[in-house]
């Protein structure tokens, strides 16, 4: 066993959102099934773990930064332990990761991270989890990043069992299904959110009742999204996500104390997105737990798009991503960190999309 390894994975956006956890941390099941697509490799993060007999505790760097607080890791820490059980191992793990999605902003940077984090324990420790596995060790640390396990589309399946083992990330379509679909990501705000998705979500689960119908509405709605995906239908696809989108900040109005996650930037996000689709459905947008929008569209608009947010002052950066692919192991100069421990020396390039390390 080498102990050692690094891998990159790429975040996914939910379609079809999670909201709502059925089994709570350390299994982790959802309420209800989620669909997402993979981005590309613009937003992704890379993680290189190392276990050895040599550290008496875990410890995890993200963009340079010790987490040291439970709370920062709280979503690292289960599935370095749900890894280590996997392996029959008791060694502690040094994890060094570096990120180019804006962290904790509603974009879905710990899809990416968790997901890269358990590709790398899967590697290191050699267990060989076939994806279906390797979804349920990601969702053990973030219920989102069970879906970047794949390219393509993907669904999570609430599952119904006490100990969770029906949980997990199924692929509906891979990669190259639909190859001028496109994720426009605008970034409106760097600022971390003010409730984070996991608090938000059981605040929802507690006191909402508008979410009692959202769960009704959803399998038929997932039906719909299937249909629309294999036919490469955007005007359908687009409406399903906008509003599923809608459905979730309407239940999070919904939830006591209320809970907003957008602003007035989403909200001009909203309104320009329907003027441009006043003829027909050319795009969508949704949002996760946060203001930063997605627009889902196919390439030939891409263009308009990008000249309507453009016009919205608080719009600081676009990116337009393809649909994007699964996890994969780096060798070993992509490494953030040595093999005897030592963190090199790394730096993040936001600009380019590039991690690049220097020594
Ligand atoms: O997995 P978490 O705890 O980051 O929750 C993510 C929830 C949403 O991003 C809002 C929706 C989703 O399905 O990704």
């Amino acid at each position: 066993m080498p102990f050692y390894a690094t891998a990159e994975a790429n975040p996914n956006l939910a379609i079809i959102k999670y909201w709502g956890k059925r089994l709570e941390p350390p299994i982790i099941a959802p309420m209800n099934n989620s669909v997402s697509v993979t981005l590309d490799e613009q937003l992704r993060t890379r993680t290189t773990v190392l276990f050895s007999p040599k550290f008496e505790r875990d410890k995890v760097w993200i963009n340079g930064s010790e987490m040291r607080t439970p709370e920062e890791l709280e979503k690292a820490l289960p599935q370095l332990d749900a890894a280590r059980k996997l392996a029959g191992s008791k060694l502690y793990a040094r994890v060094v990761s570096a990120t180019l999605t804006p962290l904790a902003g509603g974009l879905a940077g710990s899809a990416a991270g968790l997901c890269a984090l358990a590709a790398a324990c899967n590697e290191a420790l050699e267990l060989d989890l076939s994806p279906k596995d390797l979804s349920i060790l990601c969702r053990i640390g973030s219920g989102s990043s069970c879906r970047s396990v794949y390219g393509g589309f993907a669904e999570w399946l609430a599952g119904t069992r006490a100990d969770g083992s029906d949980s997990y990330a199924a692929q509906w379509f891979g990669e190259d299904h639909w190859k001028d679909f496109r994720t426009i990501v605008a970034i409106v705000s760097h600022e971390k959110k003010k409730v984070k998705s996991r608090a938000g979500m059981k605040q929802t689960v507690q006191t909402s009742m508008l979410y009692q119908q959202r769960l009704r509405d959803l399998p038929a709605r997932i039906t719909a999204l299937k249909n629309a995906l294999q036919e490469r239908d955007i005007a359908r696809m687009a409406e399903i996500a906008m509003r599923d989108s809608n459905s979730l900040h309407a239940v999070c109005l919904d939830t006591w104390p209320p809970i907003l996650y957008l602003n007035d930037t989403s909200k001009e996000v909203i309104d320009s997105i329907h003027e441009f689709n006043a003829d027909d459905i050319k795009a969508g947008y949704s949002f996760d737990a946060g203001p930063n929008p997605t627009i889902f569209t196919v390439e030939k608009h891409v263009p308009e798009i990008q000249k309507r947010l453009k016009e919205i002052p608080a719009i600081e950066d676009v990116i337009v991503s393809s649909v994007g692919s699964g996890p994969r192991a780096l060798p070993d100069k992509g490494a953030l960190m040595g093999a005897d421990g030592t963190i090199r020396r790394w730096r993040v390039d936001n600009k380019k999309h590039d991690i690049i390390v220097e020594g």
